[in-house]
């Protein structure tokens, strides 16, 4: 009996220690814990000019960079920058490591099943790059062909479910090469990071050309991510935007980097 007695309590024990291992706690830190914290850690990928850019001395620049300072500032806490590749992002903020990922992000149905988002604070779109002189013209032109794209993108995503075959690489310079290479038809990308990689690219003369088509894949809203807990955070950061949209400085940031903006309700 009391052996029994023991299996059970045994056992309810080791019902608990699972559950709670198995728990997925909401891990976003709240504004009082940001504020007293005194820092915000975004995790970031920056091979996405304009949005975040490493530069040679190792300081990472852009958009985004300039966004998120406006943030701190208002908030009172430091910026902290924490680099990686940007499949890591969001599984990084979701598990708490970091406490924004801020990576020229599009907000989908799926990200937001696992993390939050604030209010979108522009417009992209996918755009689609060739080799001058391809056969490759629009949109239609590509269908059912090979394309390079970056792990975990949306990118990625839309090409896999919609026919084509991909090629995906960590690094986006890598899914440049493999267009300017010929392992695939075209390279898929937003549109101003496509923008500034190919304008780099073409000025090295390097003997090929690449275009940017007229014609985009599709257009997506970009915006910052949080984990779950982070509610209140978020919402202030909203209010935050808000303000930086309605009084121009979002716009003016973008000018600062020669970059056109489109308002996030811009279709
Ligand atoms: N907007 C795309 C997405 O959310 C691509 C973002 C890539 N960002 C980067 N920093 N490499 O999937």
């Amino acid at each position: 009996m009391k052996s029994k007695v023991f299996k059970i309590l045994a056992l309810a024990v080791l019902a608990c220690i699972c559950l709670t291992s198995l728990c997925s706690c909401d891990k976003g830190k709240t504004l009082a814990e940001i504020q007293s914290a005194g820092k915000l850690v975004i995790a970031t990928s920056p091979d996405f000019p304009p949005f975040e850019n490493l530069n040679s001395d190792g300081s990472v620049t852009g958009i985004e960079i300039d966004i998120m300072q406006e943030i701190c500032d208002s908030l009172g806490v430091e910026l902290e920058i924490a680099q990686m590749s940007f499949d890591s992002v969001l599984p990084g903020v979701i598990a708490g490591k970091y406490d924004v990922g801020v990576s020229g992000i599009t907000v989908t149905e799926k990200r937001q099943k696992n993390s939050l988002f604030t209010d979108p604070y522009c417009l992209a779109a996918q755009a689609i790059v060739v080799v001058a002189g391809s056969d490759i013209q629009t949109k239609a032109d590509l269908a059912g062909k090979k394309v390079s794209v970056q792990t975990g993108t949306t990118a990625e995503s839309y090409c896999m479910d919609n026919g084509y075959t991909v090629l995906a690489y960590e690094a986006n310079s890598d899914a440049e090469n493999a267009v300017v290479t010929g392992k695939v038809d075209a390279w898929v990308i937003d549109d101003l990071t496509a923008a500034e990689m190919v304008k780099v690219y073409n000025a090295e003369n390097n003997g090929t050309e690449l275009v940017i088509l007229s014609e985009a894949m599709t257009t997506e809203p970009y915006a910052f991510a949080f984990a779950f807990g982070s509610e209140d955070l978020v919402e202030e950061v909203n209010k935050i935007l808000k303000k930086m949209a309605d009084s121009g400085k979002i716009k003016e940031i973008f000018e600062k980097f020669d970059a056109p903006f489109t308002a996030p309700d811009a279709n």
